[in-house]
Protein backbone atom coordinates (compact mmCIF):
# COMPACT_ATOMS: atom_id res chain seq x y z
CA UNK A 1 0.00 0.00 0.00
CA UNK A 2 1.44 3.53 -1.22
CA UNK A 3 0.01 6.86 0.26
CA UNK A 4 0.54 10.16 -2.00
CA UNK A 5 1.17 13.06 0.10
CA UNK A 6 0.16 16.28 -1.33
CA UNK A 7 1.88 19.80 0.17
CA UNK A 8 0.20 22.57 -1.49
CA UNK A 9 1.16 26.77 -1.77
CA UNK A 10 4.05 28.14 0.52
CA UNK A 11 4.68 24.69 2.45
CA UNK A 12 8.04 24.95 0.96
CA UNK A 13 9.14 28.07 3.01
CA UNK A 14 8.05 26.12 6.01
CA UNK A 15 10.72 27.02 9.01
CA UNK A 16 10.67 30.43 8.03
CA UNK A 17 7.65 30.71 6.77
CA UNK A 18 5.70 32.96 10.42
CA UNK A 19 7.48 30.18 12.63
CA UNK A 20 5.05 31.15 14.98
CA UNK A 21 2.07 29.81 13.54
CA UNK A 22 3.79 26.86 11.47
CA UNK A 23 7.00 26.15 13.73
CA UNK A 24 9.96 25.72 12.77
CA UNK A 25 9.87 22.16 11.27
CA UNK A 26 11.42 22.22 7.32
CA UNK A 27 9.56 20.35 4.81
CA UNK A 28 12.09 17.86 4.62
CA UNK A 29 12.00 16.90 7.66
CA UNK A 30 8.33 16.29 7.68
CA UNK A 31 8.76 14.19 4.90
CA UNK A 32 11.61 12.16 6.91
CA UNK A 33 8.73 11.87 9.88
CA UNK A 34 6.61 10.50 7.21
CA UNK A 35 8.94 8.16 5.50
CA UNK A 36 9.98 6.96 9.06
CA UNK A 37 6.40 6.04 10.61
CA UNK A 38 5.49 4.73 7.14
CA UNK A 39 8.14 2.28 7.33
CA UNK A 40 6.92 1.60 10.54
CA UNK A 41 3.37 1.26 9.50
CA UNK A 42 4.81 -0.99 6.66
CA UNK A 43 3.41 1.02 3.98
CA UNK A 44 5.42 2.78 1.18
CA UNK A 45 4.60 6.88 0.77
CA UNK A 46 5.32 9.41 -2.21
CA UNK A 47 5.61 12.99 -1.26
CA UNK A 48 4.92 16.08 -3.40
CA UNK A 49 4.80 19.55 -2.85
CA UNK A 50 3.61 22.22 -5.55
CA UNK A 51 2.90 26.16 -5.41
CA UNK A 52 0.39 25.84 -8.11
CA UNK A 53 -3.24 24.66 -8.58
CA UNK A 54 -3.04 23.04 -11.80
CA UNK A 55 -0.28 21.15 -10.56
CA UNK A 56 -1.25 19.68 -7.87
CA UNK A 57 -4.60 18.30 -9.69
CA UNK A 58 -2.02 17.21 -12.47
CA UNK A 59 -0.63 15.02 -8.90
CA UNK A 60 -3.73 13.13 -7.87
CA UNK A 61 -4.26 12.30 -11.25
CA UNK A 62 -1.18 11.01 -12.00
CA UNK A 63 -0.53 9.30 -8.68
CA UNK A 64 -4.45 7.98 -8.26
CA UNK A 65 -3.28 5.12 -9.98
CA UNK A 66 -0.83 3.77 -7.95
CA UNK A 67 -1.52 5.14 -4.20
CA UNK A 68 -4.48 3.65 -1.60
CA UNK A 69 -5.08 7.16 -0.70
CA UNK A 70 -4.11 10.62 0.05
CA UNK A 71 -2.50 13.16 2.80
CA UNK A 72 -3.25 16.65 1.98
CA UNK A 73 -2.28 19.75 3.12
CA UNK A 74 -3.78 22.25 0.62
CA UNK A 75 -2.30 25.70 2.14
CA UNK A 76 -4.70 28.25 0.90
CA UNK A 77 -6.19 26.11 -1.68
CA UNK A 78 -8.25 24.41 0.85
CA UNK A 79 -10.43 27.06 1.04
CA UNK A 80 -11.08 28.09 -2.77
CA UNK A 81 -10.26 25.01 -4.80
CA UNK A 82 -13.21 22.85 -6.17
CA UNK A 83 -10.42 21.74 -9.07
CA UNK A 84 -8.58 20.21 -6.52
CA UNK A 85 -11.54 18.62 -5.13
CA UNK A 86 -12.65 17.71 -7.89
CA UNK A 87 -9.51 15.50 -8.91
CA UNK A 88 -9.51 14.21 -5.45
CA UNK A 89 -13.01 12.77 -5.78
CA UNK A 90 -12.34 11.93 -9.51
CA UNK A 91 -9.66 9.40 -9.13
CA UNK A 92 -11.46 7.57 -6.03
CA UNK A 93 -8.77 7.60 -3.55
CA UNK A 94 -9.91 8.24 0.09
CA UNK A 95 -7.73 11.39 1.34
CA UNK A 96 -7.22 12.62 4.81
CA UNK A 97 -7.37 16.48 5.11
CA UNK A 98 -4.14 18.37 7.49
CA UNK A 99 -3.07 21.22 8.55
CA UNK A 100 -0.13 22.44 11.09
CA UNK A 101 -2.37 25.23 12.46
CA UNK A 102 -5.70 25.30 13.81
CA UNK A 103 -7.48 26.91 10.99
CA UNK A 104 -10.82 27.36 12.85
CA UNK A 105 -8.75 29.60 15.70
CA UNK A 106 -7.63 32.19 12.78
CA UNK A 107 -9.12 34.38 10.34
CA UNK A 108 -13.07 33.13 9.17
CA UNK A 109 -11.92 32.83 5.68
CA UNK A 110 -9.59 29.58 6.59
CA UNK A 111 -12.59 28.28 8.91
CA UNK A 112 -14.27 26.79 5.63
CA UNK A 113 -12.97 23.91 3.90
CA UNK A 114 -13.68 23.27 0.46
CA UNK A 115 -12.24 19.82 0.62
CA UNK A 116 -13.48 18.56 4.07
CA UNK A 117 -16.65 17.59 2.84
CA UNK A 118 -15.43 14.62 0.82
CA UNK A 119 -12.31 14.11 3.66
CA UNK A 120 -12.20 10.65 5.19
CA UNK A 121 -10.80 13.14 8.26
CA UNK A 122 -9.35 16.25 8.87
CA UNK A 123 -6.19 16.99 11.35
CA UNK A 124 -5.35 20.53 12.09
CA UNK A 125 -3.44 22.11 14.95
CA UNK A 126 -0.52 19.92 15.68
CA UNK A 127 1.67 21.65 14.06
CA UNK A 128 4.40 18.97 12.10
CA UNK A 129 2.63 16.45 14.29
CA UNK A 130 -0.80 16.95 12.18
CA UNK A 131 0.92 15.16 9.42
CA UNK A 132 1.82 11.80 11.58
CA UNK A 133 -1.32 11.95 13.09
CA UNK A 134 -2.87 12.30 9.62
CA UNK A 135 -1.35 9.43 7.85
CA UNK A 136 -2.08 6.77 11.29
CA UNK A 137 -5.40 7.93 10.28
CA UNK A 138 -5.85 7.32 6.61
CA UNK A 139 -3.47 3.65 7.20
CA UNK A 140 -5.92 2.44 9.75
CA UNK A 141 -9.38 3.56 7.64
CA UNK A 142 -7.79 1.40 4.45
CA UNK A 143 -6.63 -1.19 6.50
CA UNK A 144 -10.53 -1.54 8.11
CA UNK A 145 -11.77 -1.02 4.40
CA UNK A 146 -9.34 -3.96 2.90
C1 LIG B 1 -2.42 25.65 6.38
C2 LIG B 1 -3.56 26.62 6.74
C3 LIG B 1 -4.00 27.42 5.53
O1 LIG B 1 -5.04 28.30 5.88
C4 LIG B 1 -2.83 28.24 5.00
O2 LIG B 1 -3.22 28.92 3.84
C5 LIG B 1 -1.63 27.41 4.77
C6 LIG B 1 -1.26 26.39 5.74
C7 LIG B 1 -1.88 24.90 7.62
O3 LIG B 1 -1.19 23.90 7.41
O4 LIG B 1 -2.11 25.32 8.75
O5 LIG B 1 -0.88 27.63 3.81
O6 LIG B 1 -2.94 24.67 5.48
Amino acid sequence: MTIGVLHGPNLNLLGRREPEVYGRTTLREIDERLAALAADLGVGIECHQANGEGELVDRVQDLGDRVAGFLVNAGAYTHTSIALLDALVGVGRPFVEVHLSNVHAREPFRHRSVLAQRAVGVVGGFGAESYLVGLRGLVAVLRERG
